[in-house]
């Protein structure tokens, strides 16, 4: 089938032009768009002035780990992707590292798996990374002085920020988790009673912690009052984090994937996140499908991206992990445009494959980590994913600094050898070891279309990553929606096994539904997942259009 060329879809979108769907923010100068409306505020105010994308970027990630302390923060870790106005692109690791008395063991108790240990305890914290990477990226690409840009978070914290019903609901659902935890139960409760809409939070420790931080830079907290705090708390309850770990703590910088989605260069997080090479894999597929005539949301369509997305997870699961550690991981092969024909020669057009082996399997994601997108008005382009794993992370406050600790430990696999049908998964590349980065699947991503960036886009939802970004993508090229209609629309997802098709509910109509159960899939349909927040630039850079995911709360998108 012929593919249509990217030139039809760029006019779409432009200002004045009817639409079905929703708008999206429009504006000339520049755009950020995070999940939290206040975060997003304060990345805008930066760039009234001097600020770059970078400053606005980084000053919005440190407000979020104030006020939207689930999955915003200081203690866990996550993936950045910048692209410059002159075109040099370039991406920052910041994902937490297994402490050095780590092993590939460590969630074994008496020779048995203990999931408790592998994602709720101690052990499951890794040495966090957000604050060596977000410095590293600001270093060198910022223009604002450093403290200028934690200020804004200071004051947040210290002065106390008003709870909203979402983060009022999320902090319901949290507390329960919180009460071994005493620290966490005073940051986030009134001595034991829920934070109610319209309260004021106030986190005095955490504004401590981030002066530090402004002052002293990384050092703030990888040495000194901050590292003696966490090794203290580790200490006091079997954890491994060391003050030498966390002194040890690098960033790294990475050379961004680079691939093509028809005309548009897509920049993409390598390993040790999977997002990239599973997003170029799945891309590469369907590029050469006539998705537009197939028509968004047909069985045909769906079909299509189902197989796509069941091959690449498969790859994922059988290649992937931290690039430092495995040494022999084909990613440039995997992302391909020759591999992609050899795996699209596999998919019959009416046909459900069948996923083996059937050991793998995955536990169920939340939608607990955090994206942002900035573009400023010199047009470069930053695209940040960051995480504590799970919502609220281990739920650990560290006593006197005021900040949550990851649980980012459960991304590694959960030991040598325990692949099994309950679920587990023993694949060699992603088990822990001294210093290694867990296998992740965030996938900041900046696409690029003559010489103009063309969309930043990024999403919580734990292995649902790579499909909800490149979902997103195609509905902004191949369907023609805008940024809000492409991030609106259903989605569906498939990570090869469980052999399961998930779409969302109300999201496909019952006919299209048992068109894809007669081909042979095992629909499944669940509630929404995803935060997308995205950016597009219009008309060769000179209209940005900004979307925040409504399927959560408190997120916006604001335009100058
Ligand atoms: O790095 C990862 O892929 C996961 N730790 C991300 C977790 C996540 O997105 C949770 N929420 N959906």
């Amino acid at each position: 089938m012929k593919a249509r060329t990217l030139t039809l879809v760029l006019v779409l979108g432009s200002v004045g032009l009817a639409e079905a769907g929703s708008v999206p923010v429009r504006a000339r100068n520049s755009m950020v768009v995070s999940q939290n409306a206040i975060a997003s505020q304060v990345g805008a105010s930066m760039l009234i002035g001097e600020g770059n994308a970078m400053d606005a970027a980084v000053a919005t990630a440190f407000a979020l780990a104030v006020v939207h302390p689930s999955a915003g923060n200081i203690g866990g870790g996550g993936f950045l992707v910048y692209r410059s106005a002159s075109g040099q692109a370039v991406a920052y690791d910041f994902r937490e590292t297994a402490p050095a008395r780590s092993s590939a063991e460590m969630f074994l108790r008496d020779g048995e798996y203990d999931p408790r240990l592998h994602h709720d305890s101690y052990l499951a914290v890794g040495v966090p990374g957000t604050v060596a990477g977000l410095h590293q990226a600001w270093r060198e690409h910022g223009k604002l002085p450093w403290e200028q840009l934690l200020e804004p978070a200071i004051a947040l914290a210290r002065e106390g920020f008003m709870v909203t019903d979402g983060l009022a609901r999320s902090l319901r659902t949290a507390l329960p988790q919180m009460s071994r935890y005493p620290a966490s139960m005073a940051q986030f409760s009134h001595e034991g009673d829920l934070y109610e809409a319209g309260d004021i939070l106030r986190q005095g420790d955490l504004a401590d912690t981030l002066e530090r931080i402004a002052t002293e830079g990384p050092r703030g907290f990888y040495e000194g009052h901050t590292a003696g705090l966490i090794e203290k708390e580790m200490q006091r309850h079997g954890g491994l984090i060391t003050r030498e770990d966390l002194k040890a703590y690098r960033a790294v910088r990475r050379t961004p994937l680079r691939g093509t989605y028809f005309d548009a260069e897509v920049l993409t997080m390598p390993p040790p996140s999977s997002g990239g090479v599973v997003l170029l894999q799945a891309l590469n597929i369907l590029e050469r499908y006539d998705l537009p005539g197939m028509g968004f949301g047909s069985a045909a369509y769906l079909h299509h991206l189902t197989e796509a997305l069941r091959r690449a997870f498969a790859d994922r699961a059988r290649y992937l992990g931290d690039p430092d550690f495995v040494k022999d991981m084909p990613v440039e092969r995997l992302i391909s445009k020759e591999y992609a024909d050899q795996l699209r020669s596999t998919i019959a057009p009416r046909r459900a494959s069948v996923s083996t082996p059937s050991s793998f399997e995955w536990r169920a994601e939340g939608a607990e980590t955090t994206h942002v997108s900035v573009v400023d008005n010199e047009r470069n382009a930053v695209s940040l994913t960051y995480t504590l794993e799970n919502g609220y992370g281990s739920k650990i406050v560290v006593p006197g600094a005021g900040f949550l600790l990851n649980n980012e430990m459960g991304d590694f696999n959960a030991g040598p050898g325990l692949t099994d049908e309950s679920g587990l998964i023993g694949t060699e590349p992603n088990l822990a070891a001294p210093g290694k980065r867990m296998l992740s699947n965030m996938t900041p991503t900046i696409l690029v279309h003559g010489g103009q960036p063309l969309l930043v886009v990024g999403s919580p939802g734990g292995r649902r990553i790579p499909g909800t970004v490149l979902q997103t993508i195609v509905n902004v090229l191949s369907f023609r929606m805008n940024v809000q209609e492409a991030i609106d629309a259903p989605r569906i997802h498939h990570q090869w096994l469980p052999d399961l098709l998930h779409y969302e509910r109300n999201g496909f109509s019952p006919d299209t539904l048992d068109i894809l159960r007669e081909w042979g899939h095992n629909v499944n349909e669940e509630d929404s997942w995803g935060a997308v927040q995205a950016i597009g630039i219009r008309e060769n850079g000179r209209w940005l259009e900004g979307g925040s995911d409504r399927r959560q709360p408190d997120g916006a998108a604001i335009g100058r």
